[in-house]
Formats: C-alpha cells, structure tokens, sequence
C-alpha cells in the first residue's frame, strides 16, 4: 500500500546545516573516492522528467553502502572522546558492518548485536571483518536495547548507533554529518542544486542528512521526497500527526532504553518534519 503525505510550505523552512568537517577526515581514509552520480535517462524518460541521477553507493569505502560515512565519523569521534574503547552497536547489515570495519581500521574490540531475523551470511560478513557477532531473540529494536544495555555495563564499552532517544543525541548526530560527504559529492558533480531529491528512510538518519542540506539558509531549497517502508512508517505517520510518533515497535516499557528507541525514528523533531515533502 502506498500512502503519501506532502506539504508544499516545506521548501520554506529553514535549519542549521550538519557541520562539514567528515569530509576531509573520509578524504583521509585508506580507498576513499567520490562514488558516481549515474543518469538513467530510460527512467527520467517513463517519469517525464529532464534528468534523474542515480548516486551509486554500491561502493562506499569498500562497503556495499553509504553507511560506512556516518558510522566511520562517529567511530572516529567517539574513539576521540574515548580511546581503545570497544565498539558496540545494533544493525541490520550495514552499520553493523561499517562500525566493524571501522574498528579494524582503529585497532580496538567491537560487539554488534543482530536480530534474529537476519541472514547467516549477513552476519558472516560482519564477522569477517572481525567483530563480534551476538544474535539476540528478538526484531531490530530488541537488539539496539541489547547493545544500549551491555555497552553501558562495563567503562571500556561505547555505543555508535544511529538511532536516538532521549539522552543518546550526539552519536546519531556525528552518524548525520557524516553523511554530508555524500551530499558535497553531489554538488561539486552536478555543479548546482537539483529540483527534487530523493531519500530512503530506515533509522532516518540519511534523510535528516538531506533535509539539513536541502533547507540550509541562503541555499536552494529543492523538493524532498522520503521513502519508507509501510512496514515501518514512522516518518509518514509522524508528520500526519504532526508529533514524533514511536511505531508499534516498542517493546514492554521494562527492557527498552527510552520511549523514544523505536526502528525507524530518530531525526529530532521537528528537524525533519517541517521538510520532507513537499512529495511531487
Ligand atoms: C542500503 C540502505 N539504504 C537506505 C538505508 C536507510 O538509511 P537510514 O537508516 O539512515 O535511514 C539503509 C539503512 O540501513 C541502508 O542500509
């Protein structure tokens, strides 16, 4: 089922733009270079549209994914603030495996905590790049509580996950800027602003990217179109109502680290609320 939600006012919104200083530091990584921004004129041609570009991040860093940006400036930064600490998160594949590639590269421990759901061979390869693998019985949200949890126990553990609750800001934060290299990437390509951008949603962390960019003052404010799952429509359901909305992902109040800890929410609001649409 597809629902959508627009609000044309978007485009007049303003917010502080993610500090730029994640780019110099992926400039400074072992493999790093600006990935393709790919026209796929069949489509713009089906869409009637002038032009649509693709950004292939098929090949981030060596990674399947952009999340390796957001994970290696939060990495970079915590290990700051916290030297030799172990490195500990929950994911569904990327993150995961970004925060423990990133580890290796820094030289220290780390511990990702996986959903019962995800594939052997997606835990293989966050194994292989040398973390430890600890699957929880339980869905995404189970597993971040877990990680929240057993990296708070002990000093020598910190926690890098995107997604926020009330009191954990500043990592997903440093994960947001992190994905400003992508952003800059595009601008210096395409040499201007486009009219309309588009950005998949899971922890959100990616579109609150975007939107800060896309609505940074004295900038062109181009169209901003999420997509989400309507499986986990947090951002849909949060802009209808006009509040932060925590989706039906929430476990007993007991075992979870804050209201605000669910799978696909965690842009502060109203960060991203008063942005992400207008949708065509
Ligand atoms: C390939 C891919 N696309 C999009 C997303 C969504 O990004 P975010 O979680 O920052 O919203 C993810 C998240 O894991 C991802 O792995």
């Amino acid at each position: 089922m597809t629902s959508w939600y627009s609000m044309p006012t978007a485009r007049d919104w303003t917010c502080p733009p993610s500090p730029g200083d994640a780019h110099a530091f992926h400039q400074s990584l072992p493999g790093y270079s600006p990935t393709p921004l790919v026209p796929v004129p069949e489509l713009a041609t089906e869409l009637g549209v002038g032009r649509l570009l693709v950004k292939d991040e098929s090949s981030r860093l060596g990674l399947p994914a952009f999340k390796v940006l957001g994970a290696s400036w939060a990495c970079r930064q915590v290990l700051r603030e916290r030297p030799g600490a172990m490195l500990v998160t929950a994911t569904d594949g990327n993150h995961g495996r970004a925060v423990a590639r990133m580890a290796a590269h820094f030289g220290v421990a780390a511990t990702v905590f996986v959903p019962e759901v995800m594939l052997p061979q997606t835990a293989a390869r966050i194994t292989a790049e040398g973390a430890k693998v600890v699957w929880v019985d339980g869905g995404y949200d189970d597993a971040v509580r877990w990680a929240a949890a057993f990296a708070a126990d002990q000093p020598g553990r910190a926690l890098v996950q995107d997604t926020a609750w009330a009191g954990y800001e500043q990592v997903p934060a440093w994960i947001v800027q992190g994905y400003q290299t992508l952003l800059d990437e595009i601008d210096t390509q395409l040499g201007g602003a486009p009219d309309l951008v588009t950005v998949p949603v899971g922890v959100g962390s990616l579109a609150e990217a975007v939107v800060r960019h896309c609505r940074r003052p004295a900038a062109a404010h181009p169209g901003v179109l999420s997509v989400e799952p309507d499986t986990a429509a947090c951002v849909l359901a949060s802009l209808t109502a006009a509040r932060p909305r925590y989706g039906q992902f929430c476990a007993p109040a007991a075992t979870r680290p804050s209201p605000s800890a669910t799978r696909t929410h965690c842009a502060p609001w109203p960060t991203s609320a008063g942005s992400a649409s207008p949708r065509a």
